[in-house]
């Protein structure tokens, strides 16, 4: 039997698995790390405590289970997408990393538009418009602001990839982690020799580009050390934590889509064929899968919507939770449903870090709107998931009018863990929502693509249809689903009400 490690760098923290090759959890570590917010909409962590959590529940998962090293055949990375991370010409770093989530962009969002000749130009290139998420814009701040820091960079990674890095000394990357970095030529798979010219950004600074089961590196002597892993163990391409968490619950061919609720909100399709929102509502990137894409529209703030009210308001919840030995998830569930569909008339807009998907807007923020004195917590609990649910319907929403249409949605992340929250999303979205075997999502995607780069499965495909198998599959309630739909037309109104109100506040 061989064995096989997938490392998620996600956003709470690191979450290291170690697999058979049947795709069965031997072992498995996760270490948390905070993220700091220097400013309103700024979002930063330090590399070194993803390398940090990374190299130790590596550690922990090979000792824990007792495999001999030498039996691993691979090691698939996976991640956070989008976060700057810049290295000196020692590979060192030189600033905390802009991740994902910040919104600090916009004018530089502005100026990628105006060098590369417009927003259909760039989409032409890059597939996507110009996002404050995506790295480009990320670049071209710290290039203008902090001109001495972008004076001394010689190399540009993404978050997984500065994992690459320290556990091999390569620097590379992988085409659907690098779609997101806003200067890859989506369509081509490799970087764009145009944008990089318009946008004055030298193409020494960028790794290698790989698709996502290519060997990219050996882990070398010093990471072995660390880690317990074998010196010379392949490390793959791996992929950015959406286009894995596709392989890990077999979203590998068309007609296909899942939803995960993790710190971010996903809806992601598969496509054979490249498509595109001509209005950049949803992204388009390269998938894992070698010469295939896919379509995904982004909810900011989906798990963090909740944990914020956790940790803000549900202290009650939190105690109540301690006392009896259980998640206080669990406990904020049963409270939200004592409320009725609809909260008892309270809407929330998730928009607490701005958001994507539909509105592709920084300025925005979050807010209940319909508060009554009779709310208690158990309606701000519901109102929260019912607004999170709502934007993920959004998502589907445009992708459906791109003709991708998916018959059932699977689920993973923290969010579809609640039997609660997955019946809702069914009944908002009006399809069944199927799990899959196993939680594991973008450490079994990453684990499955480190199988087919060590030869163990000839194919992507063919791995996913030896591993993932499908259970429970909840179907939607038509009657919950006519009653969600009455405030959904309610939910989606505010947006355009309060637009100018959100702009006005941020100039404030
Ligand atoms: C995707 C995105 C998020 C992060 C969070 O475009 O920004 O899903 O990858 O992990």
């Amino acid at each position: 039997m061989k064995y096989v490690i997938g490392i998620d760098v996600g956003t709470s923290g690191t979450k290291t698995v170690l697999f058979d090759e049947k795709g069965a959890v031997i072992a498995s570590a996760t270490i948390e790390y905070p993220m700091s917010q220097p400013q309103n909409g700024w979002a930063e962590q330090d590399p070194a405590d993803w390398w940090n959590a990374s190299a130790k529940t590596v550690k922990a998962v090979i000792e824990k289970s007792g495999v001999d090293a030498s039996l691993i055949a691979g090691v698939g990375i996976s991640g956070q997408m989008h976060g700057l991370v810049m290295l000196d010409g020692d590979g060192a770093v030189l600033r905390p990393s802009i991740i994902w989530c910040d919104q600090r962009t916009a004018e530089e969002c502005a100026d990628i538009e105006r060098l590369i000749g417009g927003r259909e130009e760039l989409i032409r290139i890059t597939a996507n418009p110009a996002l404050t998420g995506f790295t480009a814009s990320k670049i071209m701040w710290v290039k203008k602001h902090e001109p001495e820091i972008y004076e001394k960079c010689r190399h540009i990674l993404l978050p997984k990839d500065y994992i690459r890095y320290m556990l091999t000394g390569v620097y590379a990357t992988e085409v659907s982690d690098a779609s997101g970095m806003q200067l890859l030529d989506v369509p081509g798979r490799c970087w764009s020799d145009e944008l990089l010219a318009a946008l004055g950004i030298e193409k020494s600074l960028l790794a290698e580009v790989y698709e996502s089961p290519e060997i990219t590196g050996l882990v070398n002597d010093e990471a072995a050390a660390l880690t317990g892993l074998k010196p010379g163990t392949p490390v793959v391409g791996g992929a950015g934590d959406n286009a894995a968490a596709a392989v890990g619950m077999g979203v590998v061919e068309d007609g296909l889509a899942f939803t995960t609720v993790g710190t971010s909100g996903v809806v992601f399709a598969h496509t054979d064929k490249i498509t595109v929102d001509p209005k950049g509502r949803v992204h388009t990137f390269c998938c894992a899968v070698p010469g295939a894409w896919h379509v995904m529209g982004v909810t900011q703030a989906a798990g963090l919507s909740l944990r914020w009210l956790r940790d803000t308001v549900c202290a009650p919840e939190c105690a109540e939770a301690e006392k009896q030995g259980v998640d206080p998830y669990k406990i904020m569930d049963a409270e939200a449903a004592e409320s009725p569909v609809g909260a008892n008339r309270l809407l929330y807009m998730p928009y607490l870090m701005g958001e994507r998907t539909p509105h592709l807007d920084p300025n925005v923020r979050g807010g209940f709107v319909g508060l009554s004195a009779m709310h208690g917590r158990g309606d701000m609990i519901r109102a929260v998931m019912e607004g999170v649910s709502y934007s993920l319907k959004d998502c589907q929403g445009v992708l459906s009018g791109m003709g991708v249409d998916p018959e059932s949605m699977r689920i993973c992340g923290g969010g579809g863990k609640s039997p609660f929250w997955r019946q809702m999303l069914a009944d908002v979205y009006g399809v069944p929502v199927t799990r899959v075997e196993s939680d594991e999502g973008p450490a079994l995607g990453v684990a499955i693509l480190a199988m087919v780069g060590a030869g163990i499965y000839p194919t992507v495909r063919d791995a996913c249809r030896a591993i993932v198998r499908t259970k429970e599959t909840l179907p939607f309630d038509a009657e919950r689903n006519a009653r969600y739909g009455q405030f959904y037309e309610v939910y989606k109104s505010l947006y355009p009400h309060l637009k100018a109100d959100f702009d006005a506040l941020a100039a404030l």
